[in-house]
């Protein structure tokens, strides 16, 4: 696998609208494989492919849901989730609006408070072609918007109510 490079702001390619898939070949699948590992090596929870330099509708997400307090110390770390997102279309929102602090690769030292549909629904291709649909909620739901956000040339600082240069102890998930 391969590494693929992260681009940052004020890159182009991070403010246009992404493409269509319409091939799911081999190289298909060797860059979703290498999606999964820039994102992990980052690291981050999501990765869009316009933030490798592609313009294409393509996300890649991978998360543990919050760990339970109730869990002895020694229980096992919570299994993380991995979605790959082709072609989504949000199709359902909560009403329900919840604030999160976000951060995102394309722009390191920057994180800011963003209001997020609770839980929504989303239509997408798998990796293979194939139409699926994810019922997503709480954190993993603000990924996913952030992700698609993504794929419309739409970042979080468009929609933060405020953004700051994070402390070095405040710890945020990126992508
Ligand atoms: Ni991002």
């Amino acid at each position: 696998m391969t590494l693929r490079q992260i681009v940052h702001l004020p890159e182009p390619i991070l403010r246009k609208k992404a493409k269509p898939v319409t091939t799911f070949d081999k190289n298909l699948q060797t860059l979703i494989d290498d999606m999964f590992e820039t994102m992990r090596e980052a690291p981050g929870v999501g990765l869009a492919a316009p933030q490798i330099n592609l313009p294409m509708q393509l996300a890649v997400v991978e998360y543990a849901e919050e760990e339970d307090e109730e869990l002895p110390e020694d229980a096992p770390p919570p299994k993380k989730k991995q979605f790959v997102l082709i072609n989504p279309e949000i199709v359902k929102t909560s009403d329900e609006m919840v604030m999160g602090v976000e951060g995102c690769l394309s722009i390191p030292g920057l994180v800011g408070e963003v209001e997020r549909h609770e839980s929504i629904q989303v239509k997408a291709l798998n990796r293979h072609g194939k139409p699926v649909k994810h019922k997503v909620e709480g954190w993993m739901a603000r990924i996913f918007q952030h992700e698609i956000d993504h794929l419309n040339g739409v970042l979080f600082t468009d929609k933060a109510v405020r953004v700051w240069k994070p402390g070095e102890d405040e710890e945020t998930p990126l992508d």
